[in-house]
Parts: structure tokens; sequence; C-alpha cells
């Protein structure tokens, strides 16, 4: 039996998330044919789930690898994925094996959507995420993160529904998420995530509610990190990937490239 976090049930996760999926891997070969042609056709997800853009970005031609710090996930990613390297990881410690050759990064497009990058408890482990991604890139390659950043002391609680079904199973996501309470300590800057999930099979309907928390990044903060990580803003876009330079406050799209 699962437990009450979503990350713990992947085959529930991924009937939620599969739908747009299509549409975010076009977006992402598009950004690497875009921003870093010269780089070879090699992907890396940090904190990848489900694994539910490796069979599209594999049949787009590219070497697909993962990792992530949720043992399900891997198990479940390694086999709907039968064509990726997926390895069991954390963001700051992960296992470059396959990906470097001779010291020299070999990852064309390494990419984090939603939000996920979010999961890192400080801006120590930030950094230490971003730099060792930074050594498995290419020196053409690029690391498209999708972030929201906070307005603190601005914004207002919000909530988002996601559904999806697949053979008889119909889900239903309810997250509601509260803003930071400060902009200085990670406790103050733990946004509050609570999820509640119907999962709806035949007659029966199961219920479960779970929370977590996700460390905010203000812009400065988010561009400081970048800059301590030796990275550099190669371009922002929204999610289908068009220039978009989302201000104080929002989801973008951030393309990032070695700084030296
Ligand atoms: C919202 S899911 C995103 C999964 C996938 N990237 C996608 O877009 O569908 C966030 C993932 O982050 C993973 N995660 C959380 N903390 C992590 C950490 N410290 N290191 C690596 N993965 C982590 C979770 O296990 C979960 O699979």
């Amino acid at each position: 039996m699962p437990g009450t976090h979503l990350y713990s049930d992947p085959e529930i996760y991924d009937i939620l998330h599969a739908p747009g999926t299509a549409d975010e891997v076009r977006t992402l070969a598009d950004v690497h044919r875009r921003f870093a042609s010269d780089a070879p056709k090699i992907a890396l997800e940090p904190a990848c789930g489900s694994g539910r853009y490796f069979p599209g970005l594999a049949r787009r031609g590219f070497e697909v690898h993962g990792f992530d710090a949720n043992a399900d996930m891997v198990r479940y990613a390694r086999k709907a994925a039968a064509q990726a390297t997926i390895r069991f990881g954390r963001f700051d410690t992960f296992s470059t094996a396959g990906l470097k050759r001779r010291g020299e990064g070999r990852v064309g497009l390494a990419f984090c959507p939603i939000n996920s990058i979010r999961h890192v408890a400080s801006d120590t482990e930030m950094v230490r995420h971003l730099k060792r991604v930074k050594s498995c890139l290419h020196p053409q390659g690029v690391y498209v993160v999708g972030i929201s950043l906070s307005a603190y002391g601005l914004e207002m609680p919000t909530e988002d529904i996601w559904t999806g079904s697949r053979r008889g199973v119909r889900v239903k996501q309810v997250v509601s998420f509260i803003p930071a309470t400060g902009d200085r300590t990670a406790r103050e800057r733990a946004e509050q995530v609570h999820s509640v999930l119907e999962i709806r099979k035949g007659r029966n309907v199961e219920t479960r509610s779970s929370s977590y928390t996700l460390l905010s990044y203000s812009r400065e903060q988010w561009e400081a990190v970048i800059r301590r990580a030796g990275l550099r803003v190669v371009a922002r876009t929204q999610e289908q990937g068009r220039a978009y330079d989302p201000g104080e406050i929002g989801y973008a799209l951030w393309v990032l490239g070695r700084a030296n």
C-alpha cells in the first residue's frame, strides 16, 4: 500500500502529469536546437520522478539520463523508460558516471521543470546542485530550470487543480500553496504545499492528503545562486519556449549555460 505522499505512488503521479508531456518534450527539444545545437543530444533530468519525458526525448534522438531521491519513482521510471539510465540520487550528490568523458561534461540538455528544484533544503544545497550539473554540461550545453519566483509579502495563497485518467483510474489533485512568511531563513522561505488526492476506481473513491514545503526564491536570490554556481542566464522563456521575462514573480523556464 503506497504512502499518502504523491511521490510514493509513481503510477498515480504519472497519470496526473502525463497530459501535456508531449508538448513539454517538444519545447525541450526546441530549446536544445535553439540554444545548444553545438552540444550533443544527451539529456539529464535531475529529480526525474516517473520518467515521463524520457520516451519522447529518446524518440527525438536523445540519449537520456536521470536520477531521483525516491526509490519508488526510480523503480517505476526504469520500467516505464527502459531506454534511459536512471539512478537513485540526490540533487547535490548524484552520480556523474556516464555524464562526463575525460573530465569534460557530455550533457547538452539538462532540465528540471515544474519547481522540482525547489525541493532543495537550502541555498548551499542549491549551489552544490547547480555546480554539479555544470560539471556534467558540455561547454555549449544548457540547463533548463522551470521555477516560480516569489515577491515576499505580496503573494496570496493559491490553488491548482490537476486531473488525469488511465485504464479506468481517474485522479484529481487539489494543491494549495501557502506563501513563505519571510525572505531570510530557509524556515521563513518555506512555501507550504498541501495536496488532496482523489482516486476513483469504479465505484471506489480513495482520498489521500499530504503536505510538504518548497524553498522560495526571489529573483535576486535566484540570480545570486546562478552566479555563485558559475552559471549564466542564456534566455528566459514561457512554458512553450517563447522569450519571456517573468519580472519579480511567476513561472518561467530559465535557460542556463556555463559562465566559464
Ligand atoms: C514534482 S516531481 C517532478 C518529477 C519530474 N521531474 C516531472 O516533471 O514529472 C518532484 C520530484 O523531485 C524528487 N525529489 C525531491 N527531493 C529531491 C532531492 N533532494 N534530490 C533528488 N530528487 C528529489 C521527488 O522524489 C519527485 O520525484
